[in-house]
C-alpha cells in the first residue's frame, strides 16, 4: 500500500488508514475510532478521543515510511471478491470460534466474581448482545450482501448493466450493516470502559485474566474487520454499483 500519501488534520481516519494500514496501530494506542469512525476527519477523531492532535500527528509521521502489512494485499485495488472472501475466512472464522469461546469465559467469570465485581453482570449483558447480533450480521453479509457484491464485480468485468436484485440497491444491506457495526462498537467500548480498558482486578484468577485479554483481542480484531467493511468494501461496492448504473 502506498504510504507516502499527506497526513493531514482534515483527511478523514478511515482513508489514513486505506492507505496504510499501519496506522491503525497509531489509533488504537490513542483510541481514535477509525471504522465506524472513519469517515470522520483526523482533527475532530482527535477531539472525540481526547487526544492531542499534534501528539497523534508526530507519531503518524514517525510511521508515515513503516511498511504495511505485506500479508494481506492492497484491498484498495485487490478484486471486491477476493476481499470479500479475506474477511469471511480471517475475521468470520476467527469470530465463529472466539464468541462462544469467550461466552464460556464470561459465564464463569461472572458466576465466581460478580459479588465482589458486579460491574461484571453488565459485561455479561453486553457481550451476550453482541455475540447474538454479530452471528446473524456475518449470515446476512455472506448469504446476502457479499454474494451481491460478487454480482456487481462480475457484470462490471463483463461489461453488462446492474443485475437485477431484490435488495433494490447494494446501499440497502450496506446502511443495515453499517447499523449493526455502529452497535458492535458501542458495546466494545462498553465493555472496555466497565473493565478498565481490559485491566484485571488484582484478584482476578486466570480466567479473569483470559477473558479480558480474550476480549481486548476481539476489540482489536473487530477494528481491522469493520475498517475493511466500512471503509473499503462497501464504499468500493458502492462505487462500482454507480457504474454500472451510467
Ligand atoms: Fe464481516
Ligand atoms: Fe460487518
Amino acid at each position: 500500500m502506498s504510504s507516502v500519501t499527506e497526513i493531514s488534520p482534515d483527511r478523514p481516519v478511515g482513508e489514513l488508514v486505506v492507505d496504510n494500514p499501519n496506522r491503525s496501530r497509531v489509533f488504537e494506542q490513542f483510541g481514535i475510532d477509525y471504522c465506524c469512525g472513519g469517515k470522520q476527519t483526523l482533527a475532530a477523531a482527535c477531539a472525540k478521543a481526547k487526544v492531542d492532535l499534534n501528539s497523534v500527528l508526530a507519531l503518524l509521521e514517525e510511521n508515515h515510511h513503516a511498511p504495511g502489512d505485506a500479508s494481506e494485499p492492497d484491498w484498495a485495488t485487490a478484486p471486491l471478491s477476493e476481499l470479500a472472501r479475506h474477511i469471511v475466512e480471517r475475521h468470520h472464522v476467527y469470530l465463529r470460534g472466539e464468541l462462544p469461546r469467550l461466552a464460556k469465559l464470561v459465564f464463569q467469570v461472572v458466576s465466581a466474581h460478580a459479588e465482589k465485581h458486579p460491574e461484571l453482570r453488565e459485561v455479561g449483558r453486553v457481550y451476550a448482545g453482541l455475540q447474538a447480533e454479530l452471528s446473524t450480521h456475518m449470515m446476512k453479509e455472506e448469504r446476502v450482501l457479499f454474494p451481491l457484491v460478487e454480482m456487481i464485480e462480475a457484470a462490471a468485468a463483463k461489461g453488462e448493466g446492474m443485475p437485477p436484485c431484490h435488495c433494490g440497491s447494494v446501499e440497502n444491506p450496506i446502511a443495515v450493516m453499517e447499523h449493526e457495526h455502529r452497535d458492535a462498537g458501542e458495546a466494545l467500548a462498553r465493555m472496555r470502559s466497565l473493565t478498565n480498558g481490559y485491566t484485571p482486578p488484582a484478584d482476578g484468577c486466570p480466567t479473569y485474566h483470559a477473558l479480558l485479554d480474550g476480549l481486548k483481542r476481539l476489540e482489536a480484531d473487530l477494528h481491522v474487520h469493520i475498517h475493511k467493511e466500512n471503509n473499503i468494501l462497501f464504499p468500493r461496492a458502492a462505487a462500482l454499483e454507480k457504474q454500472l448504473n451510467g
